[in-house]
């Protein structure tokens, strides 16, 4: 089969792990007999310093064009003075309206080649865990209307959400749910947003009318914060709305302690998604060479199972990433302490290419 994929490396580390992505594509490509067409494009703080723009048209063209997009990460500290509608942040946002993708999927989980990297207590990390972040992604607060009063000593930003926009995200809320445990959590602040009651109503709507199969509960958002580390096990699929997952994604991926091994998928009602490592541009680390690929290497394999269809090949790319883990191989965000052999990122690469040849 054919597909056209638009890489969009970003700032920092992105063009390195970028690449390390492609690269995987490409030896899978040829070994399954498909054709991936790579078209590049710039976002974020390499446009601006190019263009003067973070999101050019002609990025938003070349990712409608292609049947699914590869991001790496934008912004950082350079770009930091910037105005905020410049800000390389306005690029992903951009990106996500301008591709209509209002899910974004997030998965947390331990893996068991790297239990110790976990930073919960040990006897709370042995039950496991294994959650999915589904999270409303071109809604609430982020897109509400926002603003100053004259004087420039207050400011407001909006929170709106419709039963449209919350029925379609909790769709793909109870989907996900049935190919896994069954069992959706929905995060929200009824006891204080109206947004939150209208959140919960409809989510519970659907869920009686059209998923009576699986199992839904309500958990306010602090409450949850703190349930993520008492005890992650609880939670098969969140759903929530776009700053709460942020948040809370941002604080499952930490407790895996892996943060340099996740993915993510972005998506709306075509096929064409948007993957991404769930990490930074991480400024610090940029060309040095100490990036770790993986989690857009798995992000490449989420684009092959949710856009292409190509289970068995998105299986392939899993299981080389997880032998090569097992065997003990580490970046230096991952490695044990005291442990003196871990690898370069784009030796880590070589070594999941060398599993897939
Ligand atoms: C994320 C990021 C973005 C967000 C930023 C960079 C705008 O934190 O993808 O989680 O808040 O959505
Ligand atoms: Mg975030």
């Amino acid at each position: 089969m054919k597909f056209r994929i638009a890489l969009v490396p970003g700032d920092g580390i992105g063009p390195e792990i970028v690449q390390a992505a492609a690269e995987v594509l490409k030896l899978v490509a040829g070994k399954f007999g498909h054709e991936f067409e790579f078209n590049t494009y710039l976002a974020g703080g390499s446009a601006l310093d190019k263009y003067g723009i973070p999101l050019p048209q002609e990025t938003i063209d070349g990712c409608l064009a292609a049947d699914s997009v590869m991001l790496g990460a934008v912004g950082g500290p350079k770009w930091d003075q910037v105005p905020n509608n410049m800000r390389p942040e306005k690029a992903l946002l951009g990106l996500r309206k301008a591709l209509g993708l209002y899910t974004n999927l997030r998965p947390a989980a331990i893996q068991p080649a790297l239990a110790e990297a976990c930073v919960l207590r040990p006897d709370i990390a042995a039950r496991g865990f294994d959650l999915m972040i589904v999270r409303e992604l071109t809604g609430g607060i982020y897109f509400g209307e926002r603003g100053r009063n004259e004087a420039g000593d207050a400011a407001y930003d909006t929170e709106a959400y419709s039963v449209m926009e919350i029925e379609r995200v909790a769709r793909r809320a109870f989907e996900t749910a049935r190919k896994r445990k069954g069992h959706v959590t929905s995060v929200d602040k009824a006891n204080v947003l109206e947004t939150s009651r209208l959140w919960r109503e409809t989510v519970h709507r659907l869920g009686e009318t059209e998923y009576p199969d699986v199992r839904l509960d309500d958990m306010y958002v602090d409450n949850a914060a703190m349930q993520l580390i008492r005890d992650p096990s609880f939670f098969d699929v969140v759903v929530t709305s776009n700053m709460f997952g942020d948040i809370l994604s941002d604080e499952a991926s930490q407790v895996t302690g892996s943060i340099g091994l996740l993915a993510s998928a972005s998506l709306g009602d075509s096929s064409r998604g948007m993957y991404e490592p769930i990490h930074g541009s991480a400024p610090d680390i940029a060309g040095k060479d100490l990036a770790n690929p993986i989690a857009t290497i798995l992000s490449a394999a989420m684009m092959l199972r949710y856009s292409f269809d190509l289970a068995e090949e998105a299986d392939y790319i899993e299981k080389a990433v997880a032998d090569v883990l097992e065997e003990g191989w580490r970046t230096a965000d991952i490695k044990a302490p005291g442990q003196e052999d871990w690898l370069r990122g784009s030796e880590m690469r070589d070594k999941i290419l060398q599993k897939l040849v």
